[in-house]
């Protein structure tokens, strides 16, 4: 069975706007696949497309993962499938707490159909422990686990809990949206620590980035560029530095004297 996430030609609109123009793309399973791109190229919508958000018609296209056909699956069961998505921007949900959160979606994770949901839960000590564990390795203080989820909460804050979220559900497949922005330089440190603790063998990641600066903390092994809703160059870690060095500019005039 293949674990890598297969995008192909993928198109997608808001409203009458066409934003994904045939993006392909291949995250091989346990790998770090980052994705750069100017603003407003497609990179968040891409993320939000995978996740299953409401708000995109997917207008033609594939992603295939684990030999499912993601675009026929709800959100609840792409999660199931292993696929994990930290957004932009993380929403607050008033009224319920981080923990209870944390364990509703861990519980989920572990239902099974036809079995009573109380057969399959977690078992509350265990939860706590895995909880206490996960927000000790991002640094995180234990009163967080009773505030109501994200409101109020730091833009880094919001990242960490981000983190832990997938500290705690161990996706297959997570897909960052700029993990990195907003976080200052000991929250970058650990946020990329426990991106690296997770990502490996039974972790892959798409982690869309703005700087190089995060790359040096989480490692990809895949480079791809992003613009004007296509992936227009793939490469290794060396296509991040040169971005960083020379801008867009160079990689639209080739792509113009190429058309
Ligand atoms: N709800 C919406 N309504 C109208 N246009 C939208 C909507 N969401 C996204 N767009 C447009 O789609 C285009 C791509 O947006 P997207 O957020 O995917 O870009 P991005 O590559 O993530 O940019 P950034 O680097 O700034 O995060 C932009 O022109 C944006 O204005
Ligand atoms: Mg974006």
């Amino acid at each position: 069975m293949s674990s890598d996430l297969v995008i192909h030609d993928l198109q997608a609109r808001i409203g009458e706007k066409e934003i994904l123009k045939g993006v392909n793309l291949t995250v091989r399973a346990g790998t770090i696949h980052a994705i750069m791109g100017p603003n407003g190229s497609g990179k968040s919508t891409l993320a939000h497309v995978i996740a299953g958000h409401p708000g995109y018609e997917v207008t033609g296209g594939e992603i295939w993962y684990k030999e499912h056909n993601v675009l026929e699956l709800e959100p609840d069961e792409r999660s199931k499938l292993g696929l994990f998505l930290a957004f932009q921007y993380p929403v607050a949900v008033p009224g319920v707490t981080v923990a209870n959160f944390l364990r509703a979606a861990i519980n989920a994770h572990r239902a099974q159909e036809g079995q009573d949901p109380k057969a399959t839960a977690i078992p509350v000590a265990e939860f706590r422990k895995q909880l206490r564990e996960g927000m000790k390795q991002l640094e995180m203080d234990e009163s967080f686990a009773r505030r109501y989820l994200n409101e109020g909460f730091s833009g880094g804050e919001k990242k960490r809990l981000e983190i832990l979220q997938m500290t705690l559900l161990k996706p297959s497949m997570a897909v960052m949206d700029e993990t990195d922005s907003g976080l200052d330089i000991d929250a970058l440190r650990i946020v990329a620590e426990g991106v690296n603790r997770l990502a490996g063998p039974s972790m892959g990641a798409l982690v869309i980035t703005h700087y190089q600066r995060l790359l040096n903390y989480i490692k990809p092994q895949f480079v791809s560029v992003m613009m004007d809703g296509r992936i227009v160059r793939d490469g290794g870690p060396e296509l991040a530095l040169e971005l960083e060095e020379k801008g867009y500019d160079w990689l639209r005039e080739e792509l113009a004297g190429a058309a």
